[in-house]
């Protein structure tokens, strides 16, 4: 069955909140998602498969620099072309509302995004060392990529 994007907001907190549990650790819980959707220029996709949410996205456009704040596509769901669709579409939406740019942080271990951004135009331009915190409680470096979306 095919797959369908469709942009939501606020109402949809627990549904993101959910996907979020199910594709990191440490998930988000639906009150920071509630509160992300109180600034300015925080927009949100979601990918259905008929009525069932099967992956999200959720960016932040400051004046004009769109921070992919986090994505995730459920583990059955992947490798089906989904978060590239929520990805393509989100850097769209970005451009236009505006942005020049879309920058992102992943986990320097995480192979799977990494190559999907780097598919996409995206660039590493720096490190962040310890941003993250791993399974086992250490901390992990961030690799920062950008892409120009003009
Ligand atoms: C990263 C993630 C969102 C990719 O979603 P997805 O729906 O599986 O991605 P797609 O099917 O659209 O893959 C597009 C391309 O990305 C690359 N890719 C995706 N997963 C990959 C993997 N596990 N290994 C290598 N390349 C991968 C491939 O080039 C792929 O194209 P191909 O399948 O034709 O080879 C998904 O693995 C996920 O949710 N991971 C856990 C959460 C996460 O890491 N989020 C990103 C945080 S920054």
């Amino acid at each position: 069955m095919s797959y369908r994007i469709q942009s939501v907001g606020r109402a949809h907190a627990k549904i993101l909140s959910g996907l979020h549990h199910d594709c990191f650790p440490k998930g988000w819980s639906h009150l920071e998602f509630e509160s992300f959707f109180e600034r300015t220029g925080v927009f949100s996709l979601l990918a259905y498969q008929g009525s069932v949410p099967v992956g999200f996205i959720i960016c932040w456009l400051i004046e004009d620099q769109c921070d992919l704040l986090s994505m995730g596509v459920l583990e059955g769901h992947r490798r089906d072309g989904v978060g590239l669709m929520l990805l393509l579409q989100a850097l769209d939406t970005a451009k236009h509302m505006g942005a020049g740019e879309m920058v992102l942080e992943v986990n320097v271990n995480n192979k799977a995004a990494q190559t999907l951004y780097e598919m996409h135009g995206f660039e590493a331009f720096a490190t962040r060392k310890d941003y993250y915190t791993g399974a086992d409680g250490k901390p992990v470096d961030a690799v920062c990529m950008k892409k120009r979306l003009n």
